[in-house]
C-alpha cells in the first residue's frame, strides 16, 4: 500500500513514521529552567549525526496547544543540555518524567531520581543513568512544528562498571541495557536480542558468491 504524504492529513504521516522507524534510541534530556531548577523529559526522535565534531540531535515538537516544550525554551535560554540514556531498569522513571507537568516541576525529583552536577556544563545529569552526554547547543534547525536541536558533546560520563578499557575508550554496550522506543505511545524494546555480522571486503563477497555458485 502506498501512502502519499502529499495527500495525508497532518499528523497521519507522523503515525506512519513512528510505527516504522523503530526501535528509536531515547534521549533523556536534562535542562535548567529560568530559576535554575532541573527539568527532564524523554525524546525518541534522537540520534548521533557526526563523530567529528561529535554532534547528537533530537526533534522537539510543540505542546498540544502549540507552545514550546520546557526543554526547548530552556535550551534556547541557556545554550546547553545533558542527554542521559535510558536503561531497562529506569523505564518506569523515564515514563514519569514524560508526563505533562506544569513548568517549574522538577521531573527528576518527581521520579525519585538524583540530579548530580555536570563536569563541563551547569546542567546536572541523572545519577542513575549509565551514560550522560554534556552538550553545548550547536544549532536549532526549525522544521515547521518541530525543531531539531543539535548539540556538541563536551564530555560523556559513563558508569565505571560499563567501561571495558578506558585507554581505548571501549564500552561494555550490552551492560548498559538500554531500551528503545517502538510503535504507539507505550511500546519499548530491550537491547538484549543481539546478533553479530562482521563487515566484509569486496574480495570476501566475491569469494562467498563463488562458493555459493559451486554448491
Ligand atoms: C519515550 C518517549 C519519547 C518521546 N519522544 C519525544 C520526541 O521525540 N519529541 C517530542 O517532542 N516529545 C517526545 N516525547 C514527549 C515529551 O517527553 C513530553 O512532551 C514532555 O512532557 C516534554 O517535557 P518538557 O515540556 O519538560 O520539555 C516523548 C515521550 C516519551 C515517553
Amino acid at each position: 500500500m502506498l501512502f502519499d504524504f502529499a495527500t495525508l492529513p497532518p499528523g497521519e504521516g507522523y503515525k506512519l513514521m513512528v510505527s516504522t522507524v523503530v526501535p528509536r534510541p531515547i534521549a533523556w534530556v536534562v535542562t535548567l529552567d529560568a530559576e535554575g531548577k532541573p527539568n527532564a523529559a524523554p525524546f525518541s526522535f534522537f540520534n548521533a549525526f557526526s563523530g567529528n565534531p561529535p554532534i547528537v540531535g533530537f526533534g522537539c515538537g510543540p505542546r498540544p496547544e502549540g507552545s514550546p516544550k520546557d526543554t526547548l525554551a530552556n535550551i534556547r535560554r541557556l545554550g546547553e543540555f545533558t542527554i542521559c540514556l535510558v536503561p531497562n531498569a529506569l523505564a518506569q522513571q523515564m515514563n514519569i518524567t514524560a508526563a505533562d507537568f506544569d513548568t517549574g516541576v522538577n521531573e527528576i525529583e518527581e521520579a525519585g531520581l538524583t540530579a548530580v552536577p555536570g563536569a563541563k556544563v551547569g546542567t546536572p545529569r541523572i545519577a542513575e543513568s549509565p551514560v550522560a552526554m554534556e552538550c553545548a547547543l550547536h544549532q536549532i534547525v526549525p522544521l515547521g512544528g518541530h525543531n531539531l536541536i543539535l548539540g556538541r558533546i563536551l564530555a560523556m560520563e559513563v558508569r565505571d562498571d560499563c567501561v571495558l578499557d578506558p585507554a581505548k575508550h571501549y564500552i561494555d554496550t550490552p551492560k548498559l541495557e538500554l531500551i528503545g522506543r517502538m510503535h504507539g505511545r507505550g511500546w519499548y524494546a530491550r537491547t538484549t536480542d543481539r546478533m553479530e555480522i562482521p563487515r566484509i571486503t569486496p574480495e570476501q563477497w566475491e569469494e562467498q558468491k563463488r562458493r555459493r555458485a559451486a554448491e
